[in-house]
């Protein structure tokens, strides 16, 4: 058959309309994925160490986590999603504070270390290097909620030796020294607001040490606070853009921009009921939106990643689990993020930030704070003080006060007395 040259053109112009969305659609998630091969997320957030402990009693001979389907995590969607780092929350809930919270810590950061030590796929980390020479999956230790540290400083630096990276300030509770952003959850420390003064101490140490400072969850004041004082830049290691969706657990614009001038990071966080506000759809235009709003606040090297998988239910449509994430990359390609833009919200972002807490930390400029919260600040059945224990022992063992005296001249007159008259 032969065709004239319009004929030929006309044909032409349909097969091209047909394949040219189509090739672009498959161009965009093989830039995906080829990017993010070269440049491995790092992950600000994930709760699975709390679903061990919920479905197994961290009993990690009784589950493969290569395979388990139970969870929005496991390795195999892990090294689906290119994750090259993910912060494990050794998170512990609100109402263990006052009671076993330090064990409860102490029992979940045990679980990452064996978790991490017993698969070949995963390695525990504790530097910024450490993360950048890995060619696993590097685990490194969040603690959620500074209830954790049951207003120690030596807890705190204890879990430092542990290998902890970063301390949330709160989590949806007040603490004796921090601001919660959730109200009416917990009644802890109603009077709290913002920092107190032991609580700009937890910040300053916290630089000293070289552990990032994590304020999702934290009140506006304490996030104040905290860029404040801090002498390092800080993190949100799940949070979203407040002025997208009013929620309490977003970041308001002002705070953005101070982030900005501080050089720190908001890990987004992929928690559906933050990012939409009861909308009915929601997928990941909505999360985008989010990314795109904060990159006109505070500029993609602001910007960083933190799913929250396994800390909450509901995800947006394709972001089921921790294999999703290309998606989202595929989706801001789409809107015109480059490749420098994304490789920083991938990962370089967070290293920046990370190497400028080590390199505060080696400045060494910080004395180690011994202060101790006032024990008015603190009062509670399970707290003992032991400040007055030396002169209480002298007196019960030692010497014997008046009332002992007389108890036991009464004992031995009473033993006298029915002595002889028996
Ligand atoms: C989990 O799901 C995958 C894919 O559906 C399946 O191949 C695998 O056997 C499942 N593993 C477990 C432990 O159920
Ligand atoms: C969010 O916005 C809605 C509607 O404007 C309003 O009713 C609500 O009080 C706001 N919530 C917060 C936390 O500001
Ligand atoms: C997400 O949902 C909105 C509202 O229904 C829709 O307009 C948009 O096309 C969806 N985005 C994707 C990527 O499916
Ligand atoms: C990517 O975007 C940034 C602005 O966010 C710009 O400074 C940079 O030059 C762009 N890079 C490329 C390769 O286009
Ligand atoms: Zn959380």
């Amino acid at each position: 058959m032969k065709r004239n040259p319009t004929q030929l053109f006309l044909w032409l112009l349909v097969f091209l309309s047909d394949a040219v969305p189509f090739s672009d659609e498959k161009s965009l998630r093989e830039r995906a994925t080829e990017l993010m091969q070269n440049t491995r997320l790092i992950d600000g957030h994930n709760d699975f160490v709390l679903r061990l402990r919920m479905f197994y009693q961290n009993r990690l001979s009784k589950v493969n986590l290569r395979e388990l389907n139970k969870t929005h995590t496991n390795l195999k969607k892990l090294q689906a999603g290119y994750v090259g780092a993910q912060f494990w929350s050794v998170y512990v809930l609100c109402s263990a504070q006052n009671k076993d919270a330090v064990r409860l810590t102490l029992e979940q950061i045990d679980v990452v270390k064996r978790m991490c030590n017993s698969y070949e796929e995963l390695e525990l980390v504790t530097t910024s290097q450490g993360i950048s020479d890995s060619r696993k999956i590097a685990c490194l230790i969040g603690v959620e909620g500074g209830h954790s540290i049951d207003s120690s400083l030596a807890t705190l630096r204890m879990y430092y030796d542990l290998g902890v990276r970063y301390l949330t300030l709160t989590h949806s509770c007040n603490t004796p020294w921090s601001e919660s952003s959730s109200k009416g959850i917990h009644s802890f420390y109603p009077n709290v607001a913002g920092l107190t003064a032991f609580g700009q101490e937890v910040v300053e140490e916290m630089n000293r040490l070289g552990m990032l400072i994590d304020l999702s969850h934290t009140s506006y004041s304490t996030a104040k606070a905290a860029l404040r004082i801090s002498k390092a830049p800080l993190i949100f290691s799940h949070s979203s853009a407040f002025a997208v969706c009013n929620h309490s657990r977003n970041v308001p614009d002002d705070i953005l921009r101070q982030l900005k001038r501080n050089k720190g990071i908001i890990m987004v966080t992929f928690n559906a009921d933050v990012l939409a506000c009861g909308r009915k759809v929601v997928n990941v235009s909505t999360l985008a939106d989010h990314f795109d709003h904060i990159k006109k606040i505070a500029g993609s090297e602001s910007i960083g990643i933190g799913g929250d998988y396994d800390g909450v239910e509901h995800f947006p449509e394709g972001l089921e689990d921790v294999s999703k994430y290309p998606s989202l990359i595929g989706e801001l390609l789409r809107r015109g993020w480059n490749e420098t833009e994304l490789k920083g919200v991938l990962r370089e972002n967070f290293l920046r930030v990370f190497r400028e807490v080590e390199k505060v930390r080696d400045s060494g400029l910080m004395d180690v704070a011994e202060r101790e919260i006032p024990q008015e600040e603190v009062q509670n059945s399970c707290r003992l003080d032991l400040n007055n224990y030396r002169l209480q022992t002298a007196t019960s063992f030692g010497f014997p006060s008046v009332a002992q005296s007389f108890s036991l001249t009464l004992v031995i007159v009473v033993y006298v007395i029915l002595y002889y008259e028996s």
